[in-house]
């Protein structure tokens, strides 16, 4: 298979453009999608911001801010990414939306391609399946903030040929991430284990055990993780979290994994935390406030 040179991205949410910023910076041209020319320009601040941020803490150069900069275009149509080697989706959890997204893909990209889907939780099998090469199709899972975080996961689908799990091995490890390999199953390694602790400090909250303040600072202070889990939620997005759970409960038919109510209420309310200003915290002042 030949070398990739050139990725595309669909989507420019938090993950997107992470994996943009990160790919530019290893080498690779970047041709980064999203639907609205607007989302696309507050995606390049985001990169450019994060850039500089790496260059006043002089883990790169400025030289290299510049560099990856140029190796980034962004598109907004689906055209854009004809001449790609390889191309990520990072479109929100919803399979219906991803199925449309890689029914259209398919029809610009060259056959010898790989797609790739960035999917937290959905069977990359069955992802696989709505495309016209589910042997070059394969689940290459980022963490957020991707500049920060070490590693990816990589999920073969039932036909993922070998071919395309090197190449997805070799582009990884370029981009400076180890690799946990994954089996096909709900949410795979990293998100089977993470949400169902962020869900039962939901219900934790929920049954009055602890307010927000006191369960952040129960996991921060108590099990050293970087952010409590109500703080962390928040960070995924409440949204997200809730498709996790129901991909878990729904897949794996355990009780274990029903999603808390109160998460459904937040998502209801549209209480979906950082991105939209409210959450288990309140965002909208100078520093957040814990909503209850
Ligand atoms: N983009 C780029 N760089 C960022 C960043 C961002 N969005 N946010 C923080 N950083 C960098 C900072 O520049 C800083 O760099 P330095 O080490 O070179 O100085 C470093 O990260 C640490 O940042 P801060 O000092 O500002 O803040 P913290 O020390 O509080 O760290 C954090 C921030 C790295 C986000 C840390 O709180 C953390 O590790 N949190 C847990 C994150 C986590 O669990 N992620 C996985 C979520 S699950 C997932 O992604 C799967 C999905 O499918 C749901």
């Amino acid at each position: 298979m030949a070398a990739i040179k050139t990725v595309g991205v669909i989507g420019s949410g938090q993950m997107g453009n992470g994996i943009a910023h990160v790919a530019a910076l290893a080498g690779f041209n970047v041709v980064l999608y999203d639907v609205s020319a607007d989302r696309l320009k507050s995606a390049m601040a985001t990169i450019n911001g994060n850039l500089t941020r790496q260059v006043a803490k002089k883990t790169i150069t400025e030289d290299a801010h510049k560099k990856a900069l140029t190796r980034i275009t962004s598109s907004d149509s689906l055209d854009g990414l004809a001449a790609c080697d390889l191309v990520i989706e990072t479109a929100v959890e919803k399979e219906e939306i991803k199925r449309k997204i890689f029914h259209d893909l398919c029809a610009v990209l060259k056959p010898e391609a790989i797609i790739a889907s960035n999917t937290s939780s959905i069977s990359i099998t069955r992802l696989a399946a709505t495309t016209d090469r589910p042997e070059k199709f394969i689940g290459i899972h980022f963490m957020n903030p991707v500049p920060v975080m070490e590693l990816a996961e990589l999920i073969r689908g039932i036909a993922t040929d070998d071919a395309t799990f090197d190449a997805a091995r070799e582009f990884v490890t370029a981009m400076g991430k180890q690799i946990a390999v994954s089996e096909d199953f709900p949410a795979f390694i990293v998100n089977r284990i993470l949400l169902p602790m962020i869900n039962e400090a939901i219900y934790t909250l929920y049954e009055g055990v602890g307010n927000v303040e006191a369960i952040d600072a129960a996991m921060k202070l108590g099990a050293h993780h970087p952010m409590g889990p109500l703080e962390l939620a928040d960070f995924i997005g409440l949204d997200t979290c809730l498709s996790i759970m129901q991909v878990l409960h729904e897949g794996l038919a355990d009780s274990k994994y029903r999603p808390c109510p109160l998460l459904v209420k937040y998502v209801e309310a549209g209480w979906l935390g950082r991105k939209s200003q409210r959450g288990f915290y309140d965002y909208r002042g100078d520093k957040p406030v814990p909503t209850r």
